[in-house]
């Protein structure tokens, strides 16, 4: 398969022709004009813009039908006509006058075709589908659109401003490319975003400055919740700040997909228990110890954690260190799967009849040693336990123990937002046996109340296979 060439023309002061004159030629026209070219019209009849920007003296027009020798002395033509006859006489003048042409919705009659551009200032970015769907292509654009706002013409401009002195500033180039890259994935685009240009200005000196070793400033570290499983539900500013990434530190939950969206270069170092939980996680001394020395190093340090980092996730912890250690960080919250595992089956954590508070419980301290106040939870609407299969039995029990119905409904839902989730319902009495018998492995999220009835479950639990827990801790 041979693909389109793509390119931006220069067509300052270069000769275009439009055959036709309706709404669609009109628009060629004007997107010829922004681009500098002196445009000839020909049509029998035109639009009241294009008769207006006669009159402005901006383009020239011909009222009549096509003949051939109009391409005379063109960079490039359009065909914008209904007359696939017309199209066909045009095309062929232009194959031997070596013109580029395109006929709009006419693909046989291109040499050319003009894809679907997002522009904002200096940044433009063009979506082909080589003619087989310009829907598509707009469509595609749009979403597009939606990504690059006009912050990033104001970036660019920035960034052209400092081409030359760089250059003078970082010599080598290969140093120097990877500055670009890191100036272009930091943090600058957010306060460009806010207005503040000095701000994103200081932040690019900053960068600049720290390529020299000498000067190298102090790092910082960013707390970054991934949310909890599908990469899509990482926050924005997550995914802006992991992009900046120098180093990442992430644990057993975070998606893969995730990983790859750090820089090429950055360091990725995991931090978490092997997959099924075996293994020894590495204690979180040497674990804050390892952010401060990044940081202290000048990195950008991205700690990225499952859910949200304050969540069970220790994130309390590593900031602590960090400030007794003066390193300077930002916590980017995430979305937690305590509310996230049960959304993602249908099931409300809060629910205007049935509950209206919840509490998340550490499901791990569950065992015989707990020293939670179950008189206290067993009266509560709603409960969700993370890290809570391996003693499910356990906290069943003891929620039926402590005077809570046998008959309430209850829900494990696994590996949450994932292609792989599984949901399986019950009531207290009955969901130990039932998800042993689905075989469930962590990751899994227990939820118990009303509120597991009051919606309808996704149905997305397949025959069990397997009948075993995983040993390992959830
Ligand atoms: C150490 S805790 C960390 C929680 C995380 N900080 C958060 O906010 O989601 C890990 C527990 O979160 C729950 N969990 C994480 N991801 C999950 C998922 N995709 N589906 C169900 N539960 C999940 C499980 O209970 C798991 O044992």
């Amino acid at each position: 398969m041979t693909h389109f060439y793509p390119a931006f023309l220069d067509l300052r002061g270069r000769r275009a022709v439009v055959v036709g004159g309706g709404a669609i030629a009109e628009q060629k026209v004007v997107a010829l004009l922004d681009a500098g070219a002196r445009v000839s019209v020909i049509s029998p009849s035109v639009s009241r813009r294009l008769d207006d920007l006669e009159a402005a003296g901006t383009v020239t027009i011909e009222r009549r039908p096509y003949r051939p020798g109009d391409l005379a002395g063109a960079f490039l033509a359009i065909a914008a006509t209904d007359d696939r006859g017309a199209n066909r006489a045009v095309w062929a003048e232009a194959e031997t006058r070596g013109v580029l042409l395109n006929a709009v919705d006419d693909l046989p009659h291109c040499s050319f075709i003009a894809p679907a551009i997002h522009r904002q200032g200096d940044v433009a970015v063009a979506v082909s589908t080589a003619g087989k769907s310009p829907a598509l292509a707009v469509r595609l654009r749009e979403r597009i659109g939606r990504l690059i706002g006009p912050e990033y013409a104001t970036l660019l401009d920035l960034l052209g401003e400092l081409r030359a002195e760089l250059a003078q500033r970082v010599p080598d180039a290969r140093v120097r490319t990877r500055l670009w890259y890191r100036i272009v994935d930091s943090d600058a685009i957010e306060s460009v975003r806010r207005g503040d240009i000095a701000g994103a200005r200081a932040r690019i000196g900053r960068l600049v400055e720290a390529e020299e070793p000498e000067t190298r400033g102090a790092g910082i570290v960013y707390i970054v919740g991934a949310g909890p499983g599908d990469p899509g539900l990482i926050t924005r500013r997550g995914l802006e700040r992991l992009r900046a990434a120098e180093v990442v530190v992430y644990d057993r939950l975070v998606h893969p997909d995730l990983l790859d969206e750090a820089p090429p270069w950055a360091e990725r170092i995991f931090v978490g228990k092997r997959s099924g939980g075996e293994g020894h996680p590495i204690a979180q001394e040497k674990i804050n110890a390892l952010l401060i020395e990044w940081a202290r190093r000048g990195g950008i340090v991205v700690r990225l954690k499952g859910g949200d980092p304050f969540v069970f996730g220790r994130g309390a912890e590593e900031c602590e260190a960090l400030r007794a250690a003066g390193v300077p960080y930002e916590v980017v919250p995430g979305v937690t799967s305590a509310i996230a595992a049960p959304g993602a089956a249908g099931i409300p954590v809060t629910h205007r009849r049935h509950a209206s508070a919840f509490v998340v419980v550490a499901g791990h301290e569950c065992g015989e040693a707990s020293d939670l106040d179950w008189d206290a939870l067993a009266r509560l609407p709603a409960l969700v336990f993370l890290m809570g299969l391996r003693a499910l039995p356990q906290i069943t029990a003891r929620l039926i123990t402590h005077g809570m119905s046998p008959d309430t409904p209850a829900a494990v839902i696994a590996s949450a937002t994932l292609p792989d989730q599984r949901t399986v319902t019950g009531t207290l009495a009955t969901l130990a046996e039932r998800a042993y018998a689905a075989g469930l492995e962590p990751p899994a999220t227990l939820v118990v109340g009303d509120v597991v009835a009051s919606a309808p479950v996704a149905e997305r639990d397949r025959p069990a296979a397997a009948a075993c827990l995983s040993p390992g801790a959830m």
